[in-house]
């Protein structure tokens, strides 16, 4: 099972003044298990592409098939996706709505007519690394990297295989940072499919996520994480990566072929 994305293309406000093309041609198969890196800079199409995955974006070219459903207008192929697909997006927690923690969780698989135990959602707040406690406070009561557990909770509520996470570590501090990698982490050992948007690419040593970076709203690169690496600073800076002193360090230790993986864990 995977996602294929067939020669997408998506331009908004076609034909008007204000027409922006956001993709041009892309083509990708994300395989069930694996874990992906979208890396590109602001305006480059990433977050166009993801919508593009679970039906918010329907392109007129190109195509997109998850699990064989090829996602058109029909209503209920698209809901079948949305279960099947659950996108984290970027500040999510902007989206809260419901006054308690256990409703705004219990949201999503309502809607998909599933129910979940008190055990499952027990054990959905320890995957997040939160506990029963907070089930009845109020969303908005929450610190900033509480908030974004509980939009990740919700997700993972309705049990999707693939997970979206858009900036995910975007505004918060090294502790936050380190906590939503844990929870990826966490996710990875229960044969969780990801793909995330981020800017932190020396955070994903440990990780080694294939790469899909995007570049004028084409594929510039796609493969594995140390074939990107070792494109090597001057092509990574022209990618608008920061080659930062733990990535040289990595550069290094992979052009030299030493082993120093235990100095990237997150
Ligand atoms: N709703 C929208 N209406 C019009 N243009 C949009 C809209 N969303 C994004 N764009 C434009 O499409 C391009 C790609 O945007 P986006 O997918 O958000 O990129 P990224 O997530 O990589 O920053 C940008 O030029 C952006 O301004
Ligand atoms: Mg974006």
């Amino acid at each position: 099972m995977s996602i294929k994305i067939k020669n997408v293309s998506y331009t908004y406000a076609e034909k008007t003044p204000f027409e922006t093309t956001a993709l041009k041609n892309i083509s990708l198969e994300i395989e069930e298990g694996s874990f992906w890196v979208i890396l590109g800079k602001t305006g480059s199409g990433k977050t166009t592409l993801i919508q593009t995955l679970n039906g918010l974006i329907i392109p007129k070219d190109g195509e997109v098939i998850v699990d064989d459903i090829i996602i058109k207008d029909r209503k209920e192929d698209i809901k079948k996706v949305r279960e099947k697909i659950g996108i984290v997006f970027q500040y999510p927690e902007s989206q809260f709505f419901l006054p308690t923690v256990y409703e705004e969780i219990l949201y999503a698989p309502k809607n998909f007519n599933k129910n979940i135990s008190k055990t499952e959602l027990i054990n959905i707040l320890k995957l997040v690394g939160l506990n029963e406690s907070f089930l009845n406070r109020n969303p908005f009561s929450l610190s900033g990297g509480e908030m974004r557990k509980i939009a990740i909770a919700s997700v993972l509520s309705y049990d999707p295989k693939y997970i979206i996470f858009d900036e995910p570590t975007v505004g918060l501090d090294y502790e936050g940072r380190r906590k939503i990698w844990n929870i990826i982490k966490n996710l990875r050992k229960i044969g969780k499919t990801i793909i995330i948007v981020t800017h932190w690419i020396d955070e994903l040593i440990s990780f080694k996520p294939n790469v899909l970076h995007i570049h004028n709203n084409e594929i510039s690169f796609i493969g594995n994480f140390d074939d990107f690496i070792l494109l090597g600073e001057d092509e990574l800076k022209k990618k608008n990566i920061t080659f930062s002193e733990k990535l040289k360090l990595y550069y290094c230790s992979l052009k030299n072929n030493i082993k120093l993986e235990k100095l990237f864990q997150y």
